[in-house]
């Protein structure tokens, strides 16, 4: 049995192959609305969330599964003080396979080890998100035809962007991969990801703070927004929430084919104006969430192929 915590928890090629199934999901639907009748998925999220819950549960219903779950920790025995592993070792008689959300940091961990079924971390804390980063690597992939040979850009929240630190220790494997670090300085990537992932592997980075110097030579703009529920104070948060806006004028600056991503939701870091811009990939990006998911539903739950049921 196998579970998901980080996207390095799968090779390249099995990530190659998830991205394959993936794409060929998304062109042959039909081929897989029944791969998982009988199964259910439990969505266990103690921390908000519209894409990832719902993408998940989208992604099961259309595999031909059923879901069951609860959206927060209040509705849930967390409430009465069950530990997150208690809950996850009686989830296991009610489900197939799990997802789970925490506000902390190796809670999925916590939660896998005395699972009797396949646990997926949808994020812990400010650590990692890596069926974000399983989409982001889809979208890319399909939309630039190739995860290597980039310049991407990642902007804003650096700090606490769970998002940005699981893309990084996954594109970090492919080849030719550069990164621009865009943050005020009190944003900027923990120090074990400029540390022991990127100057450890050699990988080229930059830090920058402002995002017009970067824009010209990105292939791809990887926009986050400010995390408010991980600053310790409202002040700060307040100080730091309109940093980067990209607008319209700001593209002018950027490669006719860059593409502009953001794990969603936005505050006020991507202007509407920009949405009607072609190259602007985020909403599609959200798409491709329920088509990965349902790969990685289907490579936990050992799918076989055509005709076998998982
Ligand atoms: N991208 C993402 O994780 O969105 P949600 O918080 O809405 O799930």
């Amino acid at each position: 049995m196998r579970h998901l915590m980080s996207p390095l928890d799968l090779s390249v090629e099995e990530l190659d192959n998830l991205l394959d199934l993936a794409n060929d999901i998304e062109n042959n639907p039909h081929k897989y609305a029944h791969a998982c009748d009988g199964r259910k998925l439990a969505t266990c999220f103690y921390e908000p969330s519209t894409r990832t819950r719902l993408s998940f549960e989208a992604a099961m219903l259309n595999l031909g599964g059923s879901v069951l779950g609860f959206a927060g920790a209040d509705s849930s025995s967390a409430a009465k003080g069950e530990s997150v592993s208690d809950t996850m070792r009686v989830i296991s008689c009610y489900a197939d396979i799990a997802a789970i959300r925490h506000p902390k940091e190796g809670a999925a961990l916590v939660a896998s080890q005395k699972s009797q079924i396949p646990v997926i971390n949808a994020g812990d804390g400010g650590h990692q998100h890596p069926t974000q980063t399983l989409t982001d690597l889809l979208t890319i992939r399909s939309l630039k035809g190739r995860l290597g040979d980039i310049t991407i850009g990642l902007c804003g929240d650096l700090k606490f962007g769970r998002t940005v630190h699981s893309l990084i220790n996954a594109l970090i494997r492919y080849e030719n991969v550069k990164f621009v670090l865009i943050s005020p300085e009190e944003l900027k990537v923990p120090e074990y990801i400029r540390e022991d992932v990127l100057k450890k592997n050699k990988v080229p980075f930059e830090e920058v703070e402002r995002l017009e110097q970067a824009m010209p030579q990105l292939d791809i703009l990887y926009m986050t927004r400010v995390q408010k529920e991980r600053f310790f104070n409202e002040e700060d948060y307040i100080r730091m929430k309109d940093f980067y806006i990209l607008n319209r004028k700001k593209m002018e600056l950027a490669k006719p084919d860059m593409l502009v991503l953001h794990p969603l939701p936005r505050v006020n870091e991507i202007a509407v104006d920009v949405d009607d811009d072609p190259r602007a990939a985020y909403f599609k990006q959200a798409q491709y969430g329920v088509y990965v998911r349902m790969a990685l539903i289907l490579t936990l739950l050992k799918w076989k192929g055509d005709d076998i049921k998982c």
